[in-house]
This record gives structure tokens, C-alpha cells and sequence, in this order.
């Protein structure tokens, strides 16, 4: 059993303390929850892989409360600086390189020579990680390819037995994951995983960004973005302006009236933050009806809604196991 507990500030001095000993704590993020375990302690690490299921090749993202924090351990540059400066705490993760001298247990980082920084912007978060005072490496707290968490109990529903606490900070506000950005290599900036902050607002502050590298043609520079993820088990179809009897339809915007199994709105006005802090609980809602398939709405893919198609898409994909 797992145990779930409130985040007021005795949950979280406990969460903090049970981090220390190398225990294994979900925590609310402004984006999604994230599994923390201390980033410098290696077996805590590998339990982190074991209770998600996720390939050893995957590295995690290490969670500070402070830029001067993650100097200890990421070198910057100025783009980083100026990037780090404009927009942290907040749902942006830079790939930096690891400095080789900072004692980052290797499995953290998958072995790699370059590693995944963020500042989260969540109270409860930035609390949990000033008192645990060493960095927290924390995927989504989800099964490994499924949908992401965006409440306590979406958590639970992946891990219950799987980790020692839950910290309950009620539903994220964002609701899709962070914006992953590759600085890793001099004179690019690419963007390996669209998320909860725009390209808009990152090319204000440096140049346009590269398109993403696992584009046709090029190796995948995110071992995470393998292509089917973010999935429940109800198969999707995309862009669906129908909706059969036997399916289940998740709708954006005004929407006429259908015979779906069940229907959810991401929003009925259209807004694409609302979208955004609706997008898993309805799929996982919608995952529970027993629809032969899940008909989606088409989303525009501008601002926000780029993070939006990006998992939609990879929730579309056939599984490996049926693919023909
Ligand atoms: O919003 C978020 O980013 C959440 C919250 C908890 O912070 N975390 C999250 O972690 O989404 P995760 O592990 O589910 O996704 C991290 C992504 C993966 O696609 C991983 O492959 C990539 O970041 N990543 C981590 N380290 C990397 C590195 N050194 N180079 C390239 N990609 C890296
Ligand atoms: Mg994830």
C-alpha cells in the first residue's frame, strides 16, 4: 500500500525526510505529478525504473528549487542563462551537459554525458525540493507509456503499491508536461518535446527554435519520444468530425449533438489552456467506458495546442504488440 497524505507543510516535511532515505514520493508539479527520488542516490534510482516499467535508455528529469542549484550540476551558457532567467520556475526543461564532477547517480541520466534540468513553479514542489536540498530526478508518475497524471489518484491508479507516498496537492494547473529544450549542442536550440511552454515565448527570448529532431530522416535525440506514449488503452482516432454509435467522443468546441458511449468536452469555449488542464483526466475518464474506440476533435496545433496534437498523436499510435 501506498500511502496518500494532504500537501500542508507537515506532508510535505515528512515527504522531504522519506526523499532523503531514498524513498520513492509522487508530487504535484504545475505541469503533471512527478515520481521524485533523490537523484544522487543510485538504488533509489533504479526503483524509480522498476516501479514505472520504464527502459533503462530513458534518462529522468532532475527537479531543483533554484537555478543556482542546477548550476551544481548542468553547465550553462548564456542561452541557458537567458532561458533559465525568463522562464523558470515554470514548465520548461533544458538538456544541458552534466558536469562531470556532480555525483548524479549515471542510471539518472541513462549513462548519457548530457542531462535534464527544470525549476518547477508549483508551491508544493518548490517547498518539497528546498527542504530536500539535493536534486530530485522525477518522471511523470505514471506506468511507463501511459497517460500522465494530473490528480493524486491518477498517481495511485499507476503505482499504489509501487511507491512509498503520494502528496496530495489536489489537480495540476497546467496539465501537459513540460517544454523540453536541447541546449546541449553549440548554436542549436531544439525542441524535443513540445509542452506547457510555447514556442511563441521561448523564441522571444532566443532565436527560432530547430525543429524537433525526431523528424523523418534524423536520429531521436529524446529517448523518450519514442512514437506510441501518453496512451490509454482505447485505441484514438484523430481529427474525427463523426462519431459512431460504439464510440467514445472527446470534443473541443462547439459540438453537435452525437449517440457517443460517452462524451467529455476539453472545452466547450475553445480555449486551449482549458484543454490542456482537462486532456488526461478525460482520457483516462473515457478509457473507463468500454467504447470500442475514442473519436477525437480536431485541436488546432498553435500555441499550447502543439503539446496537444504532439500526445494525441503519440496516443494514436498502434501499439508495437498489434501493430501488423
Ligand atoms: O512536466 C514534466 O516535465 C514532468 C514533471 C514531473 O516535471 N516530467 C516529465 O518527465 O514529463 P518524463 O520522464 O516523463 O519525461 C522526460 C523527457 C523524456 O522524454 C526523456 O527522454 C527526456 O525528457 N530527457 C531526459 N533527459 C534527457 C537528456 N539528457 N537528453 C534528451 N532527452 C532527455
Ligand atoms: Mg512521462
Amino acid at each position: 500500500m501506498t500511502a496518500c497524505r494532504p500537501a500542508d507543510p507537515a506532508g510535505i516535511a515528512h515527504a522531504a525526510r522519506l526523499l532523503r532515505q531514498g524513498g520513492l514520493v509522487a508530487f504535484p508539479t504545475e505541469t503533471v505529478y512527478g515520481l521524485g527520488a533523490l537523484a544522487t542516490d543510485d538504488a533509489a534510482i533504479a526503483r524509480v525504473f522498476e516501479a514505472k516499467g520504464r527502459p533503462a535508455v530513458n534518462p529522468l528529469i532532475l527537479h531543483v528549487a533554484t537555478t543556482a542549484a542546477s548550476r551544481e550540476f548542468a553547465a550553462f551558457d548564456d542561452r541557458a542563462e537567458a532561458l533559465a532567467a525568463a522562464f523558470w520556475p515554470g514548465p520548461l526543461t533544458l538538456i544541458l551537459p552534466l558536469r562531470q564532477a556532480a555525483a548524479i547517480s549515471p542510471r539518472a541520466v541513462a549513462g548519457l554525458d548530457t542531462v535534464a534540468v527544470r525549476v518547477p513553479g508549483h508551491a508544493v514542489a518548490q517547498s518539497l525540493l528546498a527542504q530536500v536540498g539535493g536534486p530530485v530526478a522525477a518522471p511523470s508518475a505514471n506506468r511507463s507509456g501511459r497517460v500522465s497524471p494530473t490528480t493524486a489518484a491518477h498517481v495511485l491508479a499507476d503505482l499504489d503499491g509501487r511507491i512509498d507516498l503520494v502528496l496530495d496537492g489536489g489537480p495540476v494547473q497546467i496539465g501537459v508536461e513540460s517544454t523540453v529544450l536541447d541546449l546541449s549542442r553549440p548554436g542549436r536550440v531544439g525542441l524535443l518535446r513540445p509542452g506547457g511552454l510555447t514556442r511563441a515565448a521561448i523564441a522571444a527570448v532566443t532565436r527560432p527554435l530547430d525543429e524537433p529532431s525526431s523528424s523523418p530522416g534524423e536520429p531521436v535525440r529524446s529517448p523518450g519520444l519514442l512514437l506510441r506514449h501518453y496512451a490509454p488503452r482505447t485505441a484514438l482516432r484523430l481529427e474525427a468530425t463523426d462519431v459512431a454509435p460504439d464510440e467514445a467522443l472527446l470534443a473541443f468546441g462547439p459540438m453537435p449533438p452525437t449517440g457517443a458511449v460517452a462524451t467529455r468536452n476539453l472545452s466547450a469555449k475553445a480555449d486551449l489552456a482549458e484543454a490542456a488542464h482537462n486532456l488526461y483526466a478525460m482520457l483516462r475518464e473515457l478509457d473507463a467506458v468500454g467504447a470500442r474506440r475514442i473519436a477525437v476533435m480536431e485541436l488546432p496545433a498553435t500555441g499550447l495546442g502543439e503539446a496537444l496534437v504532439d500526445r494525441l498523436r503519440r496516443a494514436a499510435e498502434t501499439p508495437p504488440d498489434t501493430a501488423p
